[in-house]
């Protein structure tokens, strides 16, 4: 996208990162050049916004200036130098942020969680599959110290999943009633003790909870209760509904958990 100033003189690196004072990264001036950039910058924003928006199919841009001045939201942008005469161009915009969820697992467990979430992520629509959205993605990664199973994804679109699904191998997601998307690696792996091995309640329910270290955000499920509450539970009505499965698509087990078949 380009606009009617030099956008290499107010961006100066091939990705930039905006936080919410929109003072782009090296800015070097007086209070009144430091008003007119920051202008600038909020042009791009609401800009980048606005068409991320129209290729979404939404009604309302989801990134302004305005909202990022009033979040916690990092905004980063891919920048051409060589566009528009060599005054640059902005081909690429991508916002995460942590946020408080709920999420459900596939078999209803839930979890209070406040991950890195992606909540907008545009390519220029002369540019995309050209693989700036991998440059623009891998770059926040190494910057936010993450991996992508451990975001929620804000309402992904069909291009987003496939970009996940081809360059990060995440497939089949795990929708949620908040409309964000995890993938199964997101939540800790549960496994069951082999049927012959003996075991104390209390050695039973610490082995069915195996932290995996991939888990994101050092999830912790929450154990199985014991004694009366350990007794048997009808069958998660909420992880059905989320999941789209009928009350016969699931068997009960003894901890009351609810196992997929
Ligand atoms: N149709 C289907 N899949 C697509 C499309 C498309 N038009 N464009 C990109 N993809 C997926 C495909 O898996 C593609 O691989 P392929 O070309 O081999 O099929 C892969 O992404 C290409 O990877 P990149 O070139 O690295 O990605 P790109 O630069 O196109 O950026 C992005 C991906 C950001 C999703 C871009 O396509 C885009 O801006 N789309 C429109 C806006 C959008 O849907 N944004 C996500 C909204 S959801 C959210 O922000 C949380």
């Amino acid at each position: 996208m380009e606009f009617s100033f030099n956008v290499n003189e107010v961006f100066k690196s091939p990705i930039v990162e905006i936080t919410p004072n929109l003072i782009p990264p090296g800015y070097t001036g007086d209070r009144r050049a430091l008003w007119d950039t920051v202008s600038k910058v909020g042009e791009v924003v609401n800009q980048m916004g606005s068409a991320s928006a129209a290729a979404q199919g939404l009604t309302k841009a989801i990134t302004t200036a305005d909202r990022i001045r009033n979040s916690e939201h990092k905004l980063y942008f891919l920048i051409d130098k060589n566009a528009n005469s060599g005054k640059g161009a902005v081909t690429g915009m991508l916002k995460t942020g942590n946020k408080s969820l709920y999420v459900f697992d596939r078999d209803g467990n839930h979890y209070q969680v406040q991950p890195p979430c992606l909540l907008d992520f545009y390519i220029h629509e002369t540019k995309q599959r050209n693989g700036l959205g991998k440059v623009l993605f891998e770059h926040m990664l190494q910057k936010e110290g993450i991996a992508p199973v451990q975001m929620a994804i804000d309402r992904p679109s069909e291009k987003l999943l496939g970009f996940l699904n081809k360059h990060y191998s995440l497939k089949d997601p795990v929708k949620q009633m908040n409309n964000y998307v995890v993938f199964d690696d997101f939540f800790p792996k549960r496994s069951l003790p082999a049927p012959h091995e003996p075991q104390t309640q209390s050695e039973g329910i610490r082995s069915k909870i195996q932290q995996n270290p991939n888990s994101a955000n050092g999830l912790q499920p929450v154990p199985s209760p014991m004694g009366r509450y350990g007794a048997p539970r009808p069958p998660c009505s909420m992880g059905q509904i989320i999941h789209n499965q009928s009350p016969n698509e699931q068997r009960q087990e003894t901890t009351g958990r609810i196992a997929s078949q």
